[in-house]
Order: C-alpha cells, then sequence, then structure tokens
C-alpha cells in the first residue's frame, strides 16, 4: 500500500513538473508575434526577398533553439538583438511564441472556393499564399549536390525533419540562405561540420543548389 502511495506521488509530482516544463499557450504566442510580425510578417511569412526570413511552419524546436541562440548572441544578428533578450522574451515564453509559428500553415496555391465564402474570408485565405522566387541555375546539378551533402540532414527534397533543430530548406528564401551559408563558411554562424560542407564551396554550386530548392515543393 505504502509502495504504491510513494509511486503514485513521484508519478504525479514527474507528470507535474514535465508538464510545467512544456507550458505552451498559443494565445500569449500569437500576442508575441505581434512584435515579431512587423519584420516576419502576420503569419511568419517572412519579407524583403528574404532580408527577414519565413518562421512559419519551422519546427518549434528548431525555432526555440534559434531564439536562446540570438539571445546568449552565439548567433549574432542586430536585427533580432532587442527582440531576444531576457527583458522582451523570456525563456519561459520561448516555447509558446515557437509552437504558434511552428502551427501556421502557408499555403503555395490559392485553392478553389464554392460561392458561398465572402470576399473577406478569400482575402484572409490570399494572405497565407507564398511562393519562392525561383532563382536561375542548374537544377539537376543542384539536385545532385544536395542528395550527396545535404539530403541527409535536410531530409527529402529539402522538406527538413519535424519536431527537430534541423531547418527545412524548401520554402525557405534562398537569398536568406546565400546569406547564412557565407556566414558558416566565415564561421560567423555555427553550423555541423561547415569546414567541410561550405568553407570551399563554390558560388555557382551554392547557386545551384538553391536553384534546385527553389523549385522544389514542400
Ligand atoms: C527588427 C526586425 C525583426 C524583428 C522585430 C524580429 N526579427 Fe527575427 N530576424 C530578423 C532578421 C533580420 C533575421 C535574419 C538574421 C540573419 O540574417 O541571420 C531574423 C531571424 C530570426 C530567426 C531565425 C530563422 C531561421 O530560419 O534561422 C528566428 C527564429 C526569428 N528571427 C524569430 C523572431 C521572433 C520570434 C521575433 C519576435 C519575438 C522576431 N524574430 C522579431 C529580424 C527581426
Ligand atoms: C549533419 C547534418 C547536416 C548536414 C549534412 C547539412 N546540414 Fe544544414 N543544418 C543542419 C542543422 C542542425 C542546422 C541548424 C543549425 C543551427 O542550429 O543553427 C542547419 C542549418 C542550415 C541552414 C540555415 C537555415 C535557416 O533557416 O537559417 C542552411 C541554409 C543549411 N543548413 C544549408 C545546408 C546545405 C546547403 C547543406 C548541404 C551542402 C547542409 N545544410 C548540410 C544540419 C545539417
Amino acid at each position: 500500500m505504502f509502495k504504491t502511495f510513494v509511486f503514485l506521488f513521484f508519478f504525479i509530482f514527474f507528470v507535474a513538473t514535465a508538464a510545467a516544463e512544456v507550458d505552451i499557450d498559443l494565445t500569449l504566442g500569437e500576442e508575441i508575434n505581434e512584435v515579431c510580425a512587423g519584420c516576419h510578417g502576420e503569419y511568419g511569412e517572412g519579407g524583403k526577398n528574404g532580408e527577414y526570413p519565413r518562421l512559419a511552419g519551422l519546427p518549434a524546436a528548431y525555432i526555440s533553439a534559434q531564439l536562446k541562440l540570438f539571445k546568449d548572441e552565439k548567433r549574432k544578428n542586430m536585427p533580432m538583438r532587442p527582440y531576444a533578450n531576457e527583458r522582451e522574451l523570456p525563456d519561459e515564453d520561448i516555447p509558446s511564441v515557437a509552437a504558434y509559428l511552428s502551427q501556421i500553415k502557408l499555403t503555395s496555391q490559392m485553392p478553389e472556393f464554392d460561392e458561398s465564402i465572402t470576399a473577406y474570408e478569400k482575402l484572409l485565405v490570399a494572405k497565407k499564399v507564398f511562393n519562392i522566387p525561383k532563382l536561375e541555375g542548374d537544377i539537376e546539378w543542384g539536385e545532385e549536390l544536395y542528395i550527396d551533402d545535404c539530403q541527409l540532414c535536410h531530409g527529402k527534397k529539402g522538406a527538413g525533419k519535424e519536431d527537430s533543430d534541423t531547418p527545412p530548406l524548401t520554402g525557405q528564401y534562398t537569398q536568406y540562405m546565400i546569406k547564412q551559408i557565407k556566414q558558416f563558411a566565415k564561421e560567423e554562424r555555427w553550423h555541423e561540420y561547415s569546414e567541410a560542407l561550405f568553407a570551399e564551396m563554390e558560388p555557382d554550386e551554392i547557386q545551384a543548389i538553391m536553384a534546385y530548392l527553389s523549385i522544389t515543393d514542400d
């Protein structure tokens, strides 16, 4: 009897602490996003051809990890600096905004509507239609390079891995990613095996991989 009691006590204790650690509040996430929207767009769609990256649909674990890196200034970026500090974005709020952004679904095509839909509803749907501009480059070569060097982690066709800290590469602005790759090459931003992957990468190889990713559906 006592053993069962002790077991139950610890069981409840662990469930309670586990729940406290992942306290996700999507309403709070939505409120926080009003600040982020100034740059990243109302639906996390990003903007200015990738000056502001897309956040919608990225894995929550990846968004959280990046926000912590900005906060600790391990990933240095001036525009993000005022928004990722402890006062503006306390640690316990990070999972909520990450979960909120992660569940936003953007579509690549305007769906077909039946007549009952109002013009306003149509407008709301249209705002979530999002496409990456196609990039010139040798797509076939880009696909080969992608499969050889990137697919293992970033997944088939650049779709990334759900619930992981590895981001998708399709559906992200190519100009933004090219900028990131230059930072990886100079070790200004951390990436696994960056020396082997990026230090010697030629601009036309980067262009080819990005051209392939820009025509690949996520
Ligand atoms: C003043 C503009 C600005 C605001 C406001 C802003 N950001 Fe950013 N954010 C940026 C820029 C610019 C980058 C790209 C940094 C780079 O080029 O490395 C970025 C990058 C990011 C990334 C990395 C994306 C990736 O794919 O690696 C995340 C995550 C992010 N922001 C989340 C947020 C959240 C959450 C908020 C609100 C709390 C926010 N940002 C507010 C400008 C902003
Ligand atoms: C060993 C696994 C692995 C391999 C191989 C790999 N990546 Fe990554 N990549 C990652 C992880 C993990 C991250 C997130 C890094 C971080 O935590 O900041 C990332 C981040 C990125 C980003 C930043 C995306 C963003 O939203 O900011 C780009 C761009 C990228 N990788 C391109 C590539 C390309 C191109 C290749 C192939 C040449 C490649 N990666 C190979 C694991 C990998």
